[in-house]
């Protein structure tokens, strides 16, 4: 196994400049995942770790070495892919021992190592089954087993779940966590689905057009996002996030919202905003709680639209030009186009500033 490392890395084709200037730094055992909105380099980078694109600018390390030039093989990575790709007139045991056969390693020491990664896949009982009569989850497995076999200094894994329906999803993510803790093996997961990059992650890489936004634990990521994309990215359903100008009112500052002057929502006195400035303010649906009507707090708008997933409500409330949405947990969903109020719990309100990067308190409350 082995550290990884992105310096400055970037990537043109042709004229097009798609990652510009990349750092990351993996340790050794690490899981660490990279999420963004397809397009924004996700597999470029991946791609370029394992060899198959050349970086154009920069340096990738694998352990102590460059191999920015290297051929594919020589880098000692294995990758599984959203198509999993198997040898149908292959065997399970034929398809995870493929990449030591290629190693000319002798038939016994072959089956050895391939029993070994059927063993941790749950995959015993169905090497001398051929590809067509595998379910979709056992065939990534297979896929991930002809990665594992090699014992390589770094696995990517490229969207392996994307294909899979989503009960199946869920229970191949555990697999791959509980594979890394089993492996202590350095890997690096790519998706586009937040979910999957909260709960699989020790660190999560996020890009946003060749760019990385932020690096951290899912829980930086998530309580202390760098920036409203950042934000807005992670979490579901998504921050409301409300831009706007800081005033003065009765002694404490305000946002009055852009889309709505009329409207203005208290801000937490331990920030140091200056009246006149313009920032964002980001709330979660979970930190907007929903009262009634009656309730003397809060502020009042009418219920447009409600999500309800059964734990969950995603309640829309309208108020005057804004709209934002209150997660509900337990409570029956109120009844569409009545009134409710939301109270706002300030100590849970993010700021960005002009420039996007979010604020820090200038002081415990
Ligand atoms: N071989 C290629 N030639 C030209 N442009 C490419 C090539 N591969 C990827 N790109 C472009 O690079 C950008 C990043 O692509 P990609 O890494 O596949 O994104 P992601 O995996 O995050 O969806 C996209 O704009 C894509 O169109
Ligand atoms: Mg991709």
């Amino acid at each position: 196994m082995a550290d990884v490392a992105f310096r400055g890395v970037e990537k043109s084709f042709g004229n097009v400049t798609v990652i510009h200037g990349v750092d990351i730094d993996i340790a050794d055992g690490e899981l660490v995942v990279f999420v963004g909105p397809s397009g924004c380099g996700k597999s470029t980078l991946l791609r370029m770790l394992a060899g198959l694109e050349e970086n154009t600018g920069g340096e990738i390390a694998i352990g102590d070495d460059v191999v920015s030039g290297l051929p594919p093989k020589d880098r000692d990575i294995a990758m599984v892919f959203q198509n999993y790709a198997l040898y149908p007139h292959m065997t399970v045991a034929e398809n995870i021992g493929f990449p030591l056969r290629m190693q000319g390693m002798s038939a016994a020491e072959r089956r050895e190592r391939v029993v070994e990664a059927a063993g941790l896949l749950g995959l015993e009982t169905y090497l001398e089954r051929y590809p067509r009569e595998l379910s979709g989850g056992q065939r990534q497995r297979v896929a991930v087993g002809r990665a594992i076999v090699r014992k390589p200094r770094a696995f990517l894994f490229d969207e392996p779940l994307s294909n899979l329906d989503a009960a199946l999803r869920v229970q191949m993510r555990k697999e791959v966590k509980l594979l890394h803790r089993r492996l202590g093996a350095t890997m690096i997961f790519v998706t586009h689905d937040q979910v999957e990059a909260m709960t699989l992650a020790d660190r999560i890489v996020v890009l946003r057009a060749g760019r990385v936004e932020q690096i951290g634990t899912p829980d930086d990521i998530y309580r202390r996002p760098a920036n409203s994309f950042v934000a807005g990215f992670i979490g579901s359903p998504p921050i409301n996030l409300i831009a706007g100008t800081v005033e003065p009112r009765s002694g404490s500052a305000v946002l009055v919202p852009e889309e709505d002057p009329a409207l203005a929502f208290p801000l937490p006195p331990q920030f140091d905003l200056a009246p006149g400035s313009r920032i964002t303010l980001g709330i979660r649906p979970e930190n907007l709680l929903l009262v009634p009507a009656t309730a003397g707090s809060g502020l009042e708008g009418k219920v447009v639209f409600c999500e309800n997933s059964g734990q969950e409500s995603a309640v829309t409330l309208e108020l005057g030009g804004l709209q934002l949405v209150a997660s509900l947990w337990g409570d029956e969903p109120p009844v569409i186009g009545g009134r409710a109020r939301l109270e706002i719990d300030p100590a849970r309100m993010l700021l960005f500033d002009d420039a996007d990067m979010r604020l820090e308190p200038a002081r415990e409350t």
